[in-house]
């Protein structure tokens, strides 16, 4: 509509005046994405905020995101379009509890999602992303102890994948834990030519169907680098945005969820509170804005960086 047309130019014009970068989630509505200055996965945003030369970083992502470029850009004004736009798996692991949880394994090495809090990684000793886990993990020696968290659905993942035990802790994403395993099996007999790909937020059950399991930028150069012209899709549902784009041959279907889900695909509702408008307002009134105690962005930027520092 004319409305968005001209709210998008609006926020472009903005941009530009106030020296800002739009970074976006995949997660986001496609009318934000279509104007970001960046797009991508948890990883890629964050080695993406570690290079902004903007004086503004507006991120179209949820909270941690969000404090992971605060933490990295001090002196930036960061700010959010909605700051309710949180994380069930970030909510799931109050930093308090982490504390004792972290007391209680004395000697563990201290690995986290970088779905979580800034106070959160302020206890951590390397933060991780779905993009790097594995070969994080891997790089830690074998007699070392780990404790991960807060995705318990990710940990055993990467247990599977590594074949190390690791201490979890018992958090989890809702939207990726609304995916049907029957609704799923049901959907393969109806198009027995396409592949399942799915994100390892999801749980094993789920994990077990899928050709592929990766991030979310990972899925899509799967989607991209394989041969297979049909692919059912685990994750958020705003992934198939950028996907489709990229694989305009293809045939794209969203996973179904269970029935007392939202809607039939899963989609992240924290996600969804960022909206155009609130795109446009948050750059004109340069607010809602991320602030953090400084003792916590200077414990927090370790970990941040020894992840950055061994995913290159
Ligand atoms: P990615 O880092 O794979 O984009 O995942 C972020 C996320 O929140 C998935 O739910
Ligand atoms: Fe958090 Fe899940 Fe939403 Fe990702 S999809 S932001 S993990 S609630």
């Amino acid at each position: 509509t004319i409305e968005i047309q001209n709210l998008k130019e609006q926020i472009i014009k903005l941009k530009k005046e106030k020296n800002a970068v739009l970074l976006a989630h995949y997660y986001q509505q496609t009318e934000i994405q279509e104007i970001a200055d960046y797009v991508g996965d948890s990883l890629g945003l964050s080695q993406e905020a570690a290079k902004v030369d903007a004086d503004i970083i507006l991120f179209a992502g949820v909270h941690f995101m969000a404090e992971t470029a605060k933490i990295l850009n001090p002196s930036k004004k960061v700010i959010l379009p909605d700051l309710n736009a949180g994380c069930s798996l970030a909510e799931s692991c109050p930093p308090d509890l982490f504390k004792n949880f972290i007391d209680q394994h004395p000697d563990h090495l201290v690995i986290t999602y970088v779905n979580c809090s800034a106070e959160v990684k302020a206890l951590t000793d390397i933060v991780v992303t779905s993009a790097n886990v594995v070969k994080i993990v891997e790089s830690v020696p074998k007699d070392k102890p780990i404790i991960f968290a807060p995705d318990k659905n990710l940990g055993k993942y990467v247990m599977s994948k590594t074949g190390r035990n690791m201490v979890l802790w018992n958090g989890s994403c809702v939207v990726h834990e609304a995916f049907s395993l029957d609704k799923l099996l049901e959907l393969y007999k109806e198009h027995p030519d396409a592949k399942i790909i799915a994100h390892p937020e999801s749980e094993t059950h789920i994990l077990a169907t899928a050709s592929y399991i990766g991030s979310t930028s990972g899925m899509i150069d799967y989607v991209k680098n394989d041969s297979c012209l049909k692919f059912i899709v685990a994750t958020e549902f705003g992934i198939l945005h950028k996907m489709q784009e990229e694989v305009p041959e293809k045939v794209l279907i969203p996973a179904p969820a269970k029935e007392d889900n939202t809607c039939a695909c899963s989609e992240c509702g924290y996600m969804k509170m960022n909206t155009l408008q609130k795109v446009y307002n948050c750059l004109v009134n340069e607010s809602p804005e991320i602030t953090l105690p400084e003792d916590i962005i200077q414990k927090a930027l370790i970990p941040i960086e020894r992840m950055l520092e061994l995913s290159k």
